[in-house]
């Protein structure tokens, strides 16, 4: 079993460059299906995620060369298969982003249902009150959802419940050749649907308003195939910034736009954090104590429920006590039981967790409780005292690439180390 072993006290300084976001690209992947032959997809990220679309997209018969580590030529013309078995689903939730495509250029699809998660229910229920909408019957059965629309897809409209982002990719993706026009209501407004949207557009789809709460899908004929970069991976510069923030030396992190960090970076401010914005970068740095701040996740342009645990990381050391609430999902705050074990201090009531700032954290072995929270246990153990090691890494691996080596070219003392199972203390 391999694990993340930090030391932690040394500096952390210089630059790095962030990669292409993984909730983008994967949704990019599924997206290919749409336009028959070869689409190529730079700045992917090389991460274990991607992988499993890569599997996804292959068992429904695309081919895909890897040009580089970065650079994907997804062949798509021979698909000819619109089943997703549950043993990728399990693997990756993500996977139900090809529910959408396959309705578009099949009129069905079966999909396995995906599991519960660790971080909380997370239903498909508006993904398929939406494409009951646009005329998809349901059917589930033996743990898989059988989706057909046999009287073709027709425009509709869809008001969501609650800006979701997989339920507006699916029902943008099934629309596309939809009869009519599909207008979402209280549409996810991430930059990652933007970069889907402008994806579509390119290779002939007509979709206005994504990026705003409402997005007006215009069915059209055939889409041809294109090449697209991935939009930069806010999240990952937003975790970088944070270890930047946590340990106090410059960090410049490039490969983003600033604004898709919009409110992170306010908030940082508010702490005491120094953030100065340039052309697809950021530099933070920081001199006196990290101060208390409330913040409460939302979907966007709110905080983003990916930058909770990196910024819980950061306030467990404020000079001072700050609530922070989690609205978007159920059970995201297992990191911080975690946290506990290296010295902070939090206190969860329901989805709020009041977190009183100590003077610092102690080194203890921990485990990476989904992608997020063990991004930022590495964070913890960066400034924590003495030795920190971080298991079940396969969740950091799931979303940041070469996450190790990057923080070791900014001089932190870490290290993949392969040790025994019975090493491991909570063996
Ligand atoms: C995506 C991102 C994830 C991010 C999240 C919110 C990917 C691969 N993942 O996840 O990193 O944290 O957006 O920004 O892009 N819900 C329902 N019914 C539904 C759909 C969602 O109740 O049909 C609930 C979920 O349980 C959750 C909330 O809505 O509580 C938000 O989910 P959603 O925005 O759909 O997140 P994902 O697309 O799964």
């Amino acid at each position: 079993m391999e694990v993340i072993r930090v030391e932690g006290g040394h500096p952390v300084t210089g630059t790095v460059t962030v990669e292409g976001a993984k909730n983008s690209a994967l949704k990019l992947m599924a997206a290919t299906i749409l336009a028959p032959g070869i689409n190529t997809l730079t700045n992917v990220p090389n991460i274990s995620d991607v992988h499993i679309m890569g599997k996804v997209l292959k068992e429904l018969g695309a081919s895909i060369e890897v040009v580089d580590p970065h650079v994907l030529r997804i062949d798509t013309s021979k698909v000819d298969s619109w089943e997703t078995p549950y043993s990728l689903v399990a693997q990756m939730r993500a996977s139900t982003a090809v529910l959408g495509p396959l309705l578009a250029r099949f009129g069905k699809a079966v999909v396995a249902m995906p599991g519960g998660c660790n971080i909380g229910a997370r239903k498909i229920d508006m993904h398929i009150l939406g494409l009951e909408a646009l005329g998809v019957e349901f059917d589930v059965d033996h743990g898989d959802i059988h989706a057909s629309a046999p009287d073709g897809l027709k425009g509709s409209s869809v008001s969501l419940d609650f800006a979701s982002v997989g339920a507006t990719e699916n029902l943008i993706m099934a629309s596309v050749h939809a009869q009519g026009t599909t207008v979402i209501d209280n549409a996810a407004r991430e930059p990652e649907i933007v970069d889907l949207a402008n994806m579509l557009n390119e290779m002939g789809a007509d979709i206005q308003g994504a990026g705003s709460p409402v997005i007006e899908i215009h069915g059209v004929g055939e889409l041809h195939p294109v090449t697209h970069a991935v939009v930069g991976d806010r999240i990952e510069a937003g975790t970088f910034a944070a270890i930047g923030a946590m340990v106090g030396q410059p960090l410049t992190v490039r490969g983003f736009e600033p604004i898709h960090l919009g409110l992170v970076l306010k908030k940082f401010e508010q702490m005491g954090i120094a953030v100065e914005r340039g052309d697809r970068e950021i530099t933070v740095s920081r001199t006196g104590k990290i101060m208390p701040v409330d913040v409460q996740t939302l979907p966007f342009p709110g905080f983003p429920t990916d930058m909770q645990a990196q910024t819980m990381c950061l306030l467990s050391v404020a000079k001072g006590t700050c609530v922070v609430t989690e609205n978007v999902f159920e059970s995201r705050f297992m990191f911080a039981s975690e946290l506990q074990r290296m010295g902070s201090n939090i206190v969860i009531q329901g989805h709020h967790a009041v977190v009183h700032g100590v003077e610092g954290l102690s080194g203890a072995e921990v485990r990476s409780p989904d992608l997020r929270g063990g991004a930022a246990l590495v964070m913890a153990g960066l400034v924590a005292d003495g030795i920190t090691t971080v298991s079940d890494i396969h969740h950091i691996d799931r979303g940041y690439e070469r996450f190790v080596e990057k923080l070791q070219a900014l001089g932190a003392h870490i290290r993949r180390v392969r040790i025994p199972d019975e090493e491991l203390g909570f063996f």
